[in-house]
């Protein structure tokens, strides 16, 4: 579909600073979640455009966070998009944003937006309900995936279509490697998300999973994202990594796969890290599958 590039560029910025307002109420982990699936979320904007979206077109975002995705969607064409998570202040931020986009014109005329509080693997839509379903970076945090892609299935109508991306471990390259102290404390939040059922190797696994629930396999596509630069202390990435591992502190302590000395001590040692040059590159898993015509 056609995204209108000054709506985008409203978006990114009302983003950018409702992500600011929120550190300045102390509201972290909203905040890293916004920012972190705003970076996502500008790289997926090369799949949107690809993807054939006609008018009138039924959308559901699953997971879907603060609702970028169908809000990006519904400023570019009269569609009706809902998107469902089950944090509620991720819904009710969502809502807010939605309603200060909508004071400066951002919609489409003939648009629908929605966002519901719900569970992935319990949605509260009628069957074959949408021509569309994403989910977009969830997947890797369901203990029961091939679950939830049924749920996909069930609310989507035959020959209606699913794309879903996750993220892959092995797919985020570095040279130079990170220091010992990264790398511990990456692997101490990855141990929390395992803990809970979740996967960080889900990207490999889309194709089999989808197909398990019951879908064909339309195509496939990495998408890579590579930079070579210079990491300063000021860095928007590096200061990203900062909050999001500040903010998993309570969450990584609690479930006891580190100390709080060797978790905080970690930390600082990656605060003082000396600014150097970067070769990074890291690639998203995206799958478009199709629930069959007849099903
Ligand atoms: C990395 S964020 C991605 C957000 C959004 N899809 C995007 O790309 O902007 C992961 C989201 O999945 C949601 N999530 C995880 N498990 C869920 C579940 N069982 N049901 C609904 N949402 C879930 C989280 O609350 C979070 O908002």
């Amino acid at each position: 579909m056609d995204l209108d590039a000054t709506r985008a560029a409203l978006l990114d910025t009302m983003l950018e600073e409702y992500a600011d307002r929120l550190r300045e109420l102390g509201e972290e982990d909203c905040a890293v979640t916004l920012a972190y699936t705003h970076g996502v979320h500008r790289v997926w904007r090369q799949v949107i455009q690809m993807l054939p979206i006609p008018a009138g077109t039924a959308v559901l975002d699953v997971g879907t966070g603060f609702g970028l995705l169908p809000l990006e969607l519904t400023a570019g064409g009269s569609l009706r998009a809902v998107g469902v998570d089950h944090e509620q202040p991720y819904i009710d931020h969502g809502r807010a944003i939605q309603a200060e986009l909508a004071e400066q014109d951002f919609f489409a005329s003939g648009s629908e937006f929605e966002l519901h509080v719900g569970d992935a693997r319990d949605l509260a839509f009628a069957d074959e309900t949408f021509d569309l379903v994403f989910m977009r970076e969830v997947l890797q945090f369901i203990p029961e995936p091939v679950a939830a892609l049924s749920e996909l299935r069930r609310v989507l109508v035959p020959g209606g279509y699913a794309c879903v991306g996750d993220t892959d471990d092995q797919l985020w390259i570095t040279w130079p490697p990170p220091s010992q102290a990264l790398q511990r404390l990456v692997g101490a939040v990855a141990a929390v998300q395992y803990a809970q059922g979740g996967d960080r190797q889900m990207g490999r696994k889309l194709t089999s999973h989808l197909r398990a629930a019951g879908f064909e396999i339309n195509s496939l596509v990495v998408l890579p994202e590579a930079q070579h630069r210079l990491v300063a202390a000021e860095d928007g990435e590096r200061t990203l990594i900062l909050e999001q591992l500040r903010a998993a502190r309570t969450r990584v302590l609690s479930q006891g796969v580190t100390d709080a000395s060797t978790f905080d001590s970690d930390l600082a040692e990656f605060e003082r890290e000396e600014p150097a040059e970067q070769f990074r590159l890291n690639a998203k898993v995206i799958v478009l599958a199709q629930r069959p015509e007849g099903d």
